[in-house]
């Protein structure tokens, strides 16, 4: 068994190594799917490159660790939504490190594999170039000198004033740097740049994104962000009418360790009849996906929450975004401690705390634990208790899978995070406005 194992492994290793021609990348699985539907990746699977070396202690010590970074995330996105228009359009203000989902991208010519995160709350595109000053050394690095379609911009262009506030330096000539503040204490520098990004078997020429020259300070960004966001400079943006302003995504159950999910980019093969919700627009905020949420309840009854603290505000940023970078489902803390408290209510106690989860019990009682519901404008979703409870190691609590947003100055956004979205397909339509979800097994 073990000795198979070491087999495959090594197979597997050697085929990955005579694929990639220009750089060792490791790419643990060959992909299965193609055209413009990409397999989705959860960032410590067996396919990542990025997975810790040994298995995690335990499933749900891995996703309280990556939940810690919430916070940081949710008060980023809440500070973010109440600002002035901005009109920075790549890597726009600080970069938060969570990343929990992958898509293997290529760049350049001959195409060079990368794993990319992919962040509906991001506008930004970079990736570690190499000679990269501080990047991290397990993560691929893009090298620029052997595509031949690479090229940095100029910074003399309104693209790079825009990016990097920055006017061309005195004599008038040079590459487009910037910088950007990374996780608590890093900042990255890197060279605003166009080359081919190849996603499935569509070729975007001329692809803005950010090649990172330098980090300094602890936390090096691991691998590229791919930004879905709504912004000037995203995906969206920059691939106009190759996908329509059209894509989706099913993420994969998060204890699915060998399977992933799917990206389809583009209106077609997307589903024909979907629920949907409209899609609602803060200039504030252009990049984030913000829906009208409308109540929530839990078992049958409709938890008591002010409307005014779920409504749409464009000005103060308040309302409720759908997320690809959070892992758990952060409401304002009042609406929170509602559902909560209603939950304890039609559940027998003792309730006690772990991690981040507040609302723990004994697993035996989590076939009579209440549904929950999110009711957005025109689409209830239930969420399946695969995607309301997570359970400890031993297997002997479970416990509600959510929390209360930081509860700080701004504290004014609803974000619906990964763990709630597991085994959904959820459309983003922003052509039409709207934003679809259905039911998929998606593993
Ligand atoms: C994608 O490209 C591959 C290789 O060129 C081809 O075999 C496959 O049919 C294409 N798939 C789609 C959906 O276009
Ligand atoms: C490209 O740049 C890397 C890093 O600076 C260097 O190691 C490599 O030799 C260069 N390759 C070519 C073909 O110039
Ligand atoms: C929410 O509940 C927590 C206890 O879990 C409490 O400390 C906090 O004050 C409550 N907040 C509101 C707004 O009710």
């Amino acid at each position: 068994m073990e000795h198979s194992s070491i087999l495959a492994t090594l197979l597997l290793f050697t085929i990955c190594l005579s694929t990639s021609s220009n750089a060792v990348i490791r790419d643990p699985c060959p992909s299965p799917k193609t055209g413009s539907d990409l397999s989705v990746i959860h960032i410590y699977d067996k396919c990542s490159p990025f997975n810790p070396p040994k298995p995690a202690s335990s499933w749900v010590n891995t996703v309280l660790n990556m939940a810690s970074s919430d916070p940081e995330r949710v008060t980023y996105l809440s500070s973010l939504a109440g600002q002035k228009p901005t009109s920075v359009p790549v890597a726009s203000g600080q970069v938060i490190s969570t990343g929990n989902y992958v898509v293997r991208a290529k760049i350049g010519t001959p195409g060079q594999l990368m794993f990319m995160v992919m962040d509906t709350s991001n506008d930004a595109a970079w990736v570690p170039c190499t000679a990269c000053n501080g990047c991290s050394s397990t993560a691929a690095a893009f090298a620029p000198n052997t595509s031949t379609t690479y090229g940095p911009v100029d910074c003399s262009v309104p693209d790079c004033t825009a990016v990097s506030g920055l006017a061309c330096p005195t004599d008038g000539s040079g590459n487009c740097q910037f910088t950007r503040p990374y996780g608590g204490d890093s900042i990255f520098s890197a060279t605003l740049s166009r080359d081919t990004l190849t996603l499935g078997n569509d070729t975007i020429p001329s692809y803005a994104f950010g090649c990172v020259n330098a980090v300094t300070g602890g936390s090096a960004p691991p691998q590229g962000l791919l930004g879905l966001g709504r912004g000037s400079m995203s995906l969206l943006s920059q691939t106009g009418s190759l996908y329509s302003g059209v894509f989706s995504y099913c993420l994969p159950s998060f204890k699915s360790y060998y399977f992933s999910g799917s990206l389809k980019l583009g209106p077609l093969g997307q589903p024909k009849s979907i629920k949907t919700t409209p899609l609602l627009k803060n200039p504030h905020r252009p990049s984030l996906y913000y829906v009208n949420l409308i109540g929530i309840s839990v078992g049958r009854v409709n938890v008591p929450i002010a409307p005014e603290l779920l409504a749409f505000n464009p000005s103060s940023g308040a309302g409720t975004i759908i997320d690809s970078g959070t892992v758990i489902t952060r409401f304002v803390q009042p609406i929170y401690n509602a559902t909560r408290d209603e939950f304890r209510k039609q559940l027998a106690g003792p309730f006690s705390t772990l991690g981040a989860f507040d609302t723990c019990f004994a697993a035996t009682n989590d076939e009579v634990a209440p549904v929950i519901t999110l009711h957005f404008e025109g689409l209830d979703l239930k969420l399946p208790l695969e995607n309301s409870l997570i359970h400890s190691s031993s297997g002997s609590l479970a416990c509600l899978a959510m929390a209360a947003a930081p509860n700080n100055v701004n504290s004014v956004l609803n974000v619906i995070a990964n763990l709630q979205q597991q085994n959904l397909r959820i459309l983003f339509d922003t052509v039409n406005s709207r934003i679809g979800i259905a039911r998929e097994v998606c593993n």
